[in-house]
């Protein structure tokens, strides 16, 4: 299978629980499926290695926003498809690895604070109200949400299929795919 000459960031931010990583994986699956190139960089595992000791502060999140981004630069620029699952709260620093990466692509994975909570896939919502958590994003630390994504999934009202399916147009939309 041919590869696309250039790779790609693809950038999913949203609140914990919103459904990124669920989505990276479909959409890594699907690529992978085809022959493509990829690999993931997860905010929580990430943060177990490359971002280790990095906290919630938003100098930290700022901190572990610009190492993965110099990870995915490194990879997308020797034609990988990247695909990045961070929270990534600050527009700022989102726009500042956008700058600084040639191909990308913002993902907003949209889903209402209430819609997170009651997911509570990890029982973190449930912990940073009993106070055992603190500057949890959505709750008592700020989510900046994106003014110009690319894609916006809006996970309370899509199946995860449409929401990768989106992703994955909105790649071959950009040339980044091979329609073979
Ligand atoms: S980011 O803000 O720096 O982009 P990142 O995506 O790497 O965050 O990590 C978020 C994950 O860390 C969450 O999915 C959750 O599992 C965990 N976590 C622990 N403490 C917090 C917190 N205070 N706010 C948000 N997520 C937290």
């Amino acid at each position: 299978m041919r590869q696309p000459e250039s790779g790609v960031t693809v950038w999913l931010t949203g609140l914990s629980g919103a459904g990124k990583t669920t989505i990276c994986q479909f959409v890594e699956n699907k690529l992978r499926m085809q022959g493509y190139r990829v690999e993931v960089l997860d905010g929580d595992a990430v943060r177990q290695n490359l971002c280790k000791g990095l906290g919630f502060s938003k100098e930290d999140r700022e901190e572990n926003i610009r190492r993965i981004g110099f990870v995915a630069h490194l990879l997308a620029r020797n034609n990988v498809i990247v695909l990045v699952s961070a929270i990534s709260p600050y527009r700022e620093i989102r726009e500042e690895v956008r700058q600084n990466i040639p191909h990308f692509i913002e993902v907003y994975v949209n889903a209402s604070l209430e819609v997170c909570e009651q997911r509570d896939v990890k029982g973190l919502y449930k912990k940073a109200r009993a106070g055992k958590i603190k500057h949890f994003t959505g709750l008592d630390d700020p989510y900046e949400i994106p003014l110009f994504a690319e894609v916006e999934c809006k996970t309370n009202q899509e199946s995860v299929a449409e929401s990768a399916t989106k992703v994955l147009e909105k790649l071959g939309e950009l040339g980044y795919l091979y329609s073979c």
